[in-house]
């Protein structure tokens, strides 16, 4: 695991990148992408950052706390459900219009509920939208975005970023006891939901589709991140959430990432040239431990070339600590 000093003399770097990066945070209203997002203004020049989530009020304080750390910066919110892929549709229709390149699409949107299936007017079950279905969908929609950023003429080929992240569990299935298959008789769980086969579909598809763009968008990297720990508003959804959360933290908290740490690690999946395009990497040697289950449950390794990677973000000192005990 790279060192947190390592990460943020990274970080610093990013200003070799020249002004004007554009970056859309799905879900950066709150918690992991929120704080991605201060690391990011923190570090660059004169971003152009675009927000998206439903609470006004929680934007309003971000983008104040972003203008704060950097008055160069500007941010922007769209707010919008997106558990309706239309409402996805029209808020890219409204980068689109507005932006010609985008260096860093970073998803978050989430909750945490102990619901069953909860349909959409569009059909699709609202946690398995945010999960899988809108992200993939803003990443269709703002390809043509991403794949200008990384083919910008005006900038140097070593300072250009073009990145896709999506922050859920790329092992959730493997965690959970399954074997990371998917239903393929049910692939949108419409007749067999269940909570656990839901995280699976999301986390197994989303990594898929990835892999596809990958092969497909050789100048774009995709990075899927599992967070670990951190106390954010994820809880908000359960019966008694808030309560469970003020229970929770303190006893868990010596094993959780501080959230800003979260920020500046995530910061760094989303920018770090340990995570080439499939293009960057070609030449590279090297494998990198991005192993997923294939459709057969077999563990894939993936290499430094393929373009997408599987990233796990762990509590620094917890890292130590475990290192030293297994010397
Ligand atoms: N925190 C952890 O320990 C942890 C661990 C493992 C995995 N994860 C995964 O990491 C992701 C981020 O979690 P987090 O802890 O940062 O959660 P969070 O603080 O609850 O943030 C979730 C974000 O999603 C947005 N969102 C939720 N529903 C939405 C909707 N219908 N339309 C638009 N935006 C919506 C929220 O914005 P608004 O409130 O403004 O709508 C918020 O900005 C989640 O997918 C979660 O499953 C988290």
């Amino acid at each position: 695991m790279v060192s947190l000093p390592a990460i943020r003399a990274h970080n610093a770097s990013l200003k070799s990148l020249g002004p004007g990066l554009v970056a859309v945070f799905v879900g950066g209203t709150s918690g992991i992408s929120l704080s991605t997002v201060l690391a990011f203004a923190r570090n660059t020049i004169s971003p152009r950052i675009y927000l998206i989530g439903r609470n006004r009020s929680a934007a309003d304080a971000a983008i104040a706390s972003v203008k704060n750390i950097n008055p160069s910066a500007e941010p922007a919110f769209l707010q919008s459900d997106i558990s309706l892929l239309k409402n996805v549709d029209r808020l890219c229709c409204g980068i689109a219009a507005k932006e010609r390149k985008l260096n860093l699409l970073f998803m978050t949107p989430g909750y945490m509920t102990l619901k069953g299936r909860d349909e959409t007017t569009e059909g699709l079950d609202r946690k398995f939208v945010l999960h899988y279905y809108a992200r993939m969908r803003f990443v269709a929609n703002l390809l043509p975005l991403l794949t200008a950023a990384a083919q910008d003429p005006s900038i140097d080929t070593k300072a250009r970023l073009s990145r896709v992240v999506s922050v859920l569990d790329p092992h959730v299935a493997v965690r959970l006891g399954g074997s990371g298959k998917l239903d393929f008789s049910d692939l949108s769980l419409k007749h067999t939901f269940s909570l656990n086969k839901c995280g699976a579909h999301a986390s197994l598809m989303g990594d898929y589709f990835l892999e596809g763009l990958a092969k497909r968008n050789p100048h774009t990297s995709f990075v899927h991140a599992y967070p670990s720990g951190v106390a954010t508003n994820l809880f908000r959804e359960l019966p008694a959430g808030r309560v469970l959360a003020a229970v929770l933290t303190p006893l868990l908290k010596p094993f959780m990432v501080p959230i800003e740490e979260s920020g500046e690690r995530h910061l760094f999946a989303a920018t770090s040239e340990k995570f080439p395009s499939k293009v960057e990497g070609e030449g590279m040697k090297g494998s990198w431990r991005s192993q997923r289950r294939d459709e057969r449950g077999v563990v894939v390794t993936g290499s430094i070339g393929m373009g997408r990677y599987s990233q796990r973000i762990r509590n620094w000192k917890v890292q130590g600590i475990r290192a030293r005990w297994r010397r």
